[in-house]
């Protein structure tokens, strides 16, 4: 039980508490005060009582720190609308690397980013593992390039063939790195994608550049022994991304179809 209750010397009574979570926080009249209780420990330490508490009067464990927004008054405006909307559109899928390694402090920034993605229930169990071993990388894609060929697809097995004879890395084009997001829980799906959508969008700001390898995925979660005995994974896949210093550079970003929506000439 990660929340452990209310620190009254710090707590000025705002319930801001009470109101963010009327599951586990309650108004004791006896008392005169808010307490916490959770005795089938039931709270899925979301954190939103520690985020909301304007005295920091929350007290809790195990779950790592918060931190605040110093200097910022409002989080709106730390990243104008302009700037972030150039940054996303701006991200390309990455298919070319140089040949250098992403510094583990670096890494680190990027997956410390995905942690902060939702996630339903705030149940996280997701995990990574990140091969970096070129030897690896390149049996994987090997394995994969041959599961497909294999598979007799219309639409890849005919130029993975070639691209194999080659000797083209048609599934993670030589990137530094492979980065597997996988877990045990059969409800991560959704999760895994938006932890590693935030992932590529923090990498893309550390200067790294990244692509989803579906083709990969597809094969991680059909062929057990290729998952665990290449890609050393237990459990399942829930998405692959490559990820490396990029070569390519983009002057444009190109056109892409609005999304077909209903309801906005319902709007002002
Ligand atoms: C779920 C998913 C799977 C993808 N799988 C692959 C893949 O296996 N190999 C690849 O080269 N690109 C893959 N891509 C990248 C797409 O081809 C790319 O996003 C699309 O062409 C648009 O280009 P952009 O990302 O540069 O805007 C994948 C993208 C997504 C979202």
């Amino acid at each position: 039980m990660p929340i452990l209750g209310i620190d009254y010397e710090q707590c000025k009574n705002s319930k801001i508490c009470l109101l963010t979570c009327p599951r586990y926080f309650r108004l004791d009249k006896e008392k005169g005060k808010v307490v916490f209780e959770d005795p089938q420990n039931l709270c899925n330490s979301c954190g939103r009582c520690i985020a909301m508490c304007p005295t920091d009067a929350i007290l809790y464990e195990d779950m790592g720190d918060a931190f605040t927004f110093e200097g910022v008054k409002d989080l709106s405006t730390l990243i104008p609308y302009d700037t972030m909307y150039k940054f996303m559109s701006g991200k390309r899928s990455i298919r070319g690397f140089k040949k250098k390694k992403v510094p583990r402090a670096i890494m680190e920034k990027v997956l410390n980013s995905m942690k902060y993605a939702p996630a339903g229930a705030n149940i996280r169990t997701l995990e990574c593992t990140i091969i970096s071993d070129d030897v690896i990388i390149k049996k994987l894609s090997e394995s994969v390039m041959d599961a497909i060929i294999a598979s007799n697809n219309p639409r890849y097995s005919e130029n993975l063939k070639k691209a194999k004879e080659s000797g083209f890395d048609a599934i993670f084009y030589n990137a530094p790195h492979v980065l597997i997001i996988h877990s045990t829980n059969p409800n991560d799906s959704m999760n895994a994608t938006i932890a590693l959508t935030y992932g590529m969008l923090s990498a893309q700001s550390l200067g790294l550049g990244t692509c989803w390898i579906g083709l990969a995925h597809g094969v991680l979660i059909s062929s057990e022994e290729i998952r665990e005995e290449i890609a050393g994974i237990q459990g399942r896949v829930w998405g692959v991304i490559i990820i490396g210093y990029p070569t390519q550079k983009f002057f444009r970003v190109p056109p892409r179809p609005p999304i077909k929506t209903k309801g906005l000439d319902e709007l002002e």
